[in-house]
């Protein structure tokens, strides 16, 4: 995720942009930048950091007086964050610079091409190839910039969301979009362009959504044009009243940044998947493997280390990439494993997981694997982040910014590159056979939609919340694929709502957390029909016999398991494996709603940070 914000009209732009792109802040925060057009001449000024470096750059530069400007705020998702990298890219012309939220995947091949026609390229970046194709599009077709973008766009496969700017004509500019948002403001002689509403909520109140695959040409002083890339057709603009307060706006409407992010996770996991999963061709196209995939296979081990809720979709990755490749995996707490000696062989292959990239225990462990001789595959959220670079390779989950102290949409995610790992492994080394290859493959690109569909238990999920508000205690019980998940359920509660809260494998409840049970003891327990189901069903009676409270997340249409519980949250079915995507969801709502009926700071829990960067 990134932030656009860009502004055509009568007034100074760049306080303007700057204060839209600070707003903006939350959808990504590593590098930024600007272009405006002052009295002829196309300036662009970057800087890898925060939004106030680039102001105090500013501050250094003379006072303009631009009426037209296009910045963005950037969660790198190709070439690290530095100045080089940041946007607005601008094209070998010098003449056309862009703003870009989203992936261009085929962007390899299109800069390949461009390279053999003789462009030259300065960054690592996607965006800096769309901008070059644009210009190459008007050197060839001699078209306007508008027509030449929409041809642009109709070459890449991917999602954007644009703003570009022509310095030849200054009083233009083309925004377009596919699977990344954005709003047109319309003010009085005035248009503003931008992520969200954010931006220019204090301007207008007047805005148009941009549709999927539309693209709007806006003028100074003139009514804006909007056409379907597509097919071309102009289509009449739509234009809404805003009514989202500015606190609301930034966190996407949702009341917390957690909320926003748990809701994020369908949309999230799309992006973990895009242009990695190709479910007709029965494709995974993951470059870090491919060239390293000898490294896999012939590895006796592999070894994961990790933190939290990074070590807790560690532990279902143990279970996950034993089943497909049968390579034997073993989990570490990375904080344990800098400090034990560790033996590690030089042909074991050792897996990080981090959301930040940045966790100190983690690259602690990381780094004796490699003094060690181990080879290290790094799972990262932050692009450029420290274990993205000191990893012999790796894979990003592109979850988008999280803020929420609490990881959710890093967890699921982590989970979804995993099971692209274990099935690539699994089908090269013959493990998984081309069915059961095909089926997973084609079940885990419907689960976005099946995470989408747990949503509508959300009002349910909240009233069984506001029984559980006043406990003092909480047991999580699961099996196989969902122990894993009864962890990070505890983990999620007891972080957000300080409620004592412990995970365990269900089976050994018997060996001592059964004295814990009375009436007063919350117990929710994951019972979803594939795995042991029978098994946790006895597990939910001997509770049942001590008078425990019931939650039971339940696979759709479970009988069983309603007589027995006092609520039961239903998910959809899904074979074992992938299980942890769907039946962690409703847990993080239950902890969610849990926290705020408690009146805990959701976002920012005590004791707590986002990233843990000291031991
Ligand atoms: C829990 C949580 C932490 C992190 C842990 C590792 O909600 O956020 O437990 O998972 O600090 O952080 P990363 O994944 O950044 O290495």
């Amino acid at each position: 995720m990134c932030g656009i914000v860009a502004y055509i009209g009568n007034k100074q732009a760049q306080p303007i942009v700057i204060k839209g792109l600070k707003r903006l802040e939350y959808r990504g925060y590593d590098s930024t930048g600007i272009s405006y057009f002052d009295e002829d001449v196309l300036h662009t000024l970057k800087t890898a950091g925060k939004v106030s470096d680039l102001q105090a750059i500013l501050t250094n530069t003379p006072e303009n007086g631009a009426t037209i400007a296009l910045g963005h705020t950037r969660w790198a998702t190709h070439g690290v964050p530095n100045d080089v990298n940041a946007h607005p890219q601008t094209s070998n012309s010098g003449n056309l610079v862009i703003v870009h939220n989203g992936i261009i995947e085929n962007y390899a091949s299109l800069k390949k091409e461009l390279q053999y026609r003789g462009f030259t390229f300065q960054s690592d970046t996607d965006t800096e190839v769309l901008i070059n194709l644009i210009q190459d599009v008007q050197d060839k077709e001699k078209v306007k910039l508008g027509k030449a973008v929409q041809i642009a766009l109709s070459q890449v496969v991917g999602a954007y969301a644009i703003v570009v700017f022509d310095r030849q004509k200054p009083n233009e500019l083309v925004a377009a979009r596919l699977g990344s948002p954005l709003a047109i403001g319309i003010g009085e002689n005035e248009f503003f362009v931008a992520s969200d509403a954010t931006p220019f909520v204090e301007y207008t109140k007047n805005v148009i959504y941009l549709e999927e695959e539309h693209l709007a040409i806006i003028r100074r002083n003139k009514a804006i044009k909007i056409r379907k890339i597509k097919d071309d057709l102009e289509v009449e603009p739509y234009v809404e009243k805003l009514q989202l307060s500015l606190e609301k706006i930034q966190k996407g409407g949702y009341d917390h940044f957690m909320l926003k992010e748990i809701f994020e996770q369908p949309t999230a996991i799309k992006d973990t998947l895009r242009g990695r999963l190709l479910s007709q061709e029965g494709v995974i196209t993951l470059s870090s493997l491919r060239e390293h995939e000898n490294r896999f296979l012939k590895a006796k081990r592999i070894l994961i280390v990790a933190c939290g809720t990074s070590w807790h979709a560690g532990l279902v990755a143990e279970y996950l990439i034993e089943d497909f490749t049968r390579i034997p995996v073993e989990v570490e707490y990375a904080s344990e494993f800098r400090y034990r000696n560790p033996i590690i062989y030089p042909d074991d292959v050792v897996i990080s997981i981090s959301q930040s990239g940045e966790t100190a225990d983690t690259i602690a462990a990381i780094n004796i694997a490699k003094e060690k001789g181990a080879f290290v595959y790094g799972i990262c959220n932050v692009v450029g982040s420290t274990i993205s670079r000191i990893t012999d390779t790796g894979c990003y989950t592109h979850a988008g910014p999280e803020i929420g102290v609490a990881s959710t949409k890093a967890f699921t995610t982590q989970i979804t590159v995993i099971a692209l790992i274990g099935l690539y492994l699994g089908k090269a080394n013959g493990t998984l056979s081309r069915s059961q290859y095909q089926e997973y493959v084609i079940e885990l690109e419907s689960l976005p939609d099946k995470v989408e569909s747990i949503f509508a238990s959300q009002s349910y999920i909240k009233q069984v919340a506001a029984s559980f508000e006043t406990s003092q205690n909480c047991i999580y019980l699961g099996r196989g694929y969902n122990f894993p998940v009864a962890l990070e359920g505890a983990l999620k509660l007891k972080e957000i709502s300080y409620i004592h809260a412990e995970g365990y494998p269900a089976a050994e409840m018997k060996h001592g957390p059964i004295a814990l049970i009375d009436k007063e003891m919350p117990v929710v327990v994951i019972a979803t029909k594939k795995g042991y189901y029978e098994k946790v069903v006895s597990n939910i009676q001997e509770i049942k016999s001590r008078e425990g409270r019931i939650i039971a997340i339940v696979s759709k249409g479970d009988i069983q398991v309603k007589e027995l519980a006092d609520y039961c949250i239903e998910i959809p079915d899904s074979s074992e494996s992938f299980v942890p995507i769907l039946s962690t969801i409703p847990l993080q709502l239950l902890s969610y709603f849990i926290a705020v009926k408690r009146g805990c700071n959701v976002d920012q829990p005590r004791n707590l940070a986002k990233s843990v960067t000291v031991e």
